[in-house]
């Protein structure tokens, strides 16, 4: 397989200055009510990049579960390695890619804690398997081997059979955008690029 033979030419949309909404959230929205209308998978998955004290990156997938006035929110574990480099360091980039319609955006800005009583909230209105599964799992620390997970949600399934409490090390972010762009696949990889920042739109090259 030759990898650099890949290629897609986009062509089925644009995006101007003229018909950008004024409000990068307001399009964001508008962006993703298509992105659900269009039955893309996982419409809501997102890459989330954050960088702990040690100045190295790393990235990995989360579920956009709300957008409460601007902030991005998303649910996992504190003490995962995202937890624990957001408490080291609290700025975040998200990135959605929408393939089937050659869209991507790009949001950065600070990450804070929701409230306990949010992350309970939410908590509590997920799956009883969702809820068995987080409380079981220590996330992002090295465990013996699948046995030691499987036996780790059994002892959570028969000491709360209606369900866990919400682990206290479990809840919420929101991220605080400070600015966004928004990329529509054009032909000849001459894309567009708009970003939002400090109150104004740009155009960057694509
Ligand atoms: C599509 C998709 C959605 C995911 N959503 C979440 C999520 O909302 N919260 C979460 O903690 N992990 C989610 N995960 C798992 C993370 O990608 C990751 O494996 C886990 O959070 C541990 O990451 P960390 O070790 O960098 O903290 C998702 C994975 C995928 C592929």
């Amino acid at each position: 397989m030759n990898l650099a033979e890949i290629r897609k030419d986009y062509q089925s949309r644009i995006l101007d200055e003229t018909t950008v909404l004024s409000d990068p959230v307001a399009q964001f929205l508008q962006w993703m009510d298509e992105a659900v209308k269009s039955e893309v998978e996982e419409p809501t998955a997102m890459h989330l990049a954050t960088v702990g004290a040690d100045g190295r990156p790393s990235g990995r997938m989360v579920l956009l579960k709300g957008v409460e006035n601007g902030g991005f929110v998303f649910f996992t574990n504190y003490d995962s390695q995202k937890g624990r480099e957001l408490a080291q360091n609290p700025y975040a980039a998200l990135t959605f890619f929408w393939p089937e319609l050659e869209r991507q955006v790009r949001i950065e800005g600070r990450v804070r804690r929701l409230s306990r009583e949010e992350s309970v909230r939410y908590f509590e209105s997920r799956p009883v398997e969702s809820r068995w599964g987080a409380y079981a799992s220590p996330q992002s620390r090295v465990v013996s081997g699948r046995a030691w997970l499987d036996d780790a949600y059994r002892q959570a399934t028969e000491r709360h059979p209606n369900g866990p409490p919400c682990p206290e090390n479990w809840g919420g972010f929101v991220l605080l955008a400070e600015s966004f762009e928004f990329w529509q696949g054009r032909q000849g990889r001459m894309h567009d690029r708009l970003k939002f920042l400090d109150g104004k739109i740009v155009r960057l090259a694509p």
